[in-house]
């Protein structure tokens, strides 16, 4: 039989521990009774066993990770209790002192302060690049030194994609993606023969606002070092937000379908709104990596950023007066959301970063929810239209 759609999976993915419920089942406890100590002896040595410790493993935490490297196409995944523990546990589990990372300058705001303020005081040496320029990956690369490159794509905030072909074919390092903007329905960088994907399931996977989650997956090989440096990390996800994390795989492929929708109708009522100076979003013609991003994307995703013509000041205007969208820091859930990431998601960069980054006062970043696209977009122009 051909391979089922990733969509088709999805509904089933993550079920070896719910014996016959259908739903997922929370495993609410942090340790479990071994049959003897035969039984004790081998579950302590393999961490990948369920039923031993909760910092170890736990068969709800088991069925998510299954479930996400059955849709990314991997062979094994570890989650964690945050996006973040994931990103640290990869760095710090797989890097050593006098290693070298090539990173790019477009990242989530938290994994670039972990590049910049934790791996110096390792002893881990940091090069940024344009993550847009594939040329300048793989130029910064030193042989023999560079232990891993790491990407985002689509980058937070601005939607800049990464080549994954060629970002897939550097050849030395260990290849790592931030896909948190693009979820494996959206994009499979495995396929690209990168290394390891990693995500903030927080966002679309989880996909409701309701846990705070981290997963990455890859080799059996690779995450085997990831697994035993996550029981010495101790950023273990919980059972509860792994049973969210169920339960939001099985309707992310059509929120994110919705999403794309809203997004794409969104971003065309921006493109050429007088109080907009540019809109960035991977489905318009005008996002300069549109061609691109129909290569590696299946769809273009339920997020569009910004430049208000009148800065931050047009931006409270726009915040104040829009109804549907709310502010708040998070996004891939139900609920439209507007985040001004100057002063919030990338507050600890400074103003040379920023503008790497092509964060301005008048960026806003759109997570696209499930409302029905025309009140959404209804709702943006009247607040559009009232900035003066
Ligand atoms: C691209 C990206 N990676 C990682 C993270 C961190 O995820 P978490 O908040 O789940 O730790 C975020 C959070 O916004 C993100 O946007």
């Amino acid at each position: 039989m051909t391979e089922r759609q990733p969509q088709t999976r999805a509904i089933r993915a993550g079920r070896v521990n719910n014996d016959t419920a259908l739903a997922p089942v929370v495993w609410a406890s942090s340790t479990f009774i071994a049959g003897g100590v035969e039984e004790a002896h081998k579950f302590a040595q393999d961490i990948t066993m369920p039923k031993f410790y909760g910092r170890h493993s736990n068969p709800t935490v088991s069925d998510f990770q299954s479930a996400v490297a059955d849709l990314e196409g991997a062979e094994a995944a570890r989650a964690f209790s945050s996006g973040m523990g994931a990103v640290s546990a990869i760095i710090l589990g797989l890097c050593s002192s006098g290693d070298h990372i090539v990173a790019q300058s477009q990242l989530y705001s938290h994994t670039q302060l972990l590049f910049q303020a934790v791996c110096p005081r390792f002893g881990i040496d940091v090069t940024f690049v344009d993550g847009t320029d594939p040329d300048a990956w793989e130029a910064a690369v030193i042989p023999g030194k560079t232990a891993l490159c790491f990407a985002e794509t689509p980058a937070n905030p601005k939607l800049a994609l990464v080549d994954l072909e060629r970002f897939g074919a550097i050849k030395g390092p260990m290849t790592v993606v931030d896909g948190t903007f693009a979820p494996p329905i959206v994009q499979r960088p495995l396929e690209y023969g990168v290394d390891l994907v990693v995500h903030s399931a927080t966002k679309a996977i989880a996909g409701h606002n309701d846990a705070i989650l981290g997963v990455v997956s890859g080799s059996e090989e690779l995450l085997a070092w990831i697994r035993g440096f996550a029981i010495l990390h101790g950023a273990v996800a919980s059972p509860y937000d792994a049973a969210n994390g169920l339960r939001g795989i099985r309707t992310l492929a059509v929120r994110l379908e919705q999403q794309t929708k809203a997004a794409g109708q969104l971003a065309e009522a921006l493109e050429g709104h007088p109080a907009i100076e540019r809109v960035f979003y991977p489905g318009l013609p005008s996002h300069p990596q549109f061609e691109l991003a129909q290569r590696q994307m299946d769809l273009p995703g339920g997020l569009v950023s910004f430049d208000l013509a009148g800065g931050r000041d047009a931006g409270r205007q726009l915040v104040e007066r829009i109804e549907l969208a709310q502010l708040a820091t998070s996004l891939g859930g139900p609920e439209t959301l507007l985040t001004h990431p100057a002063s919030t998601t990338h507050v600890g960069l400074l103003p040379k970063e920023l503008e790497a980054a092509g964060i301005g006062e008048g960026t806003v970043r759109m997570s696209c929810g499930l409302e029905h696209p025309d009140d959404l977009e209804a709702d943006l122009r009247q607040a559009l239209d009232s900035i003066s």
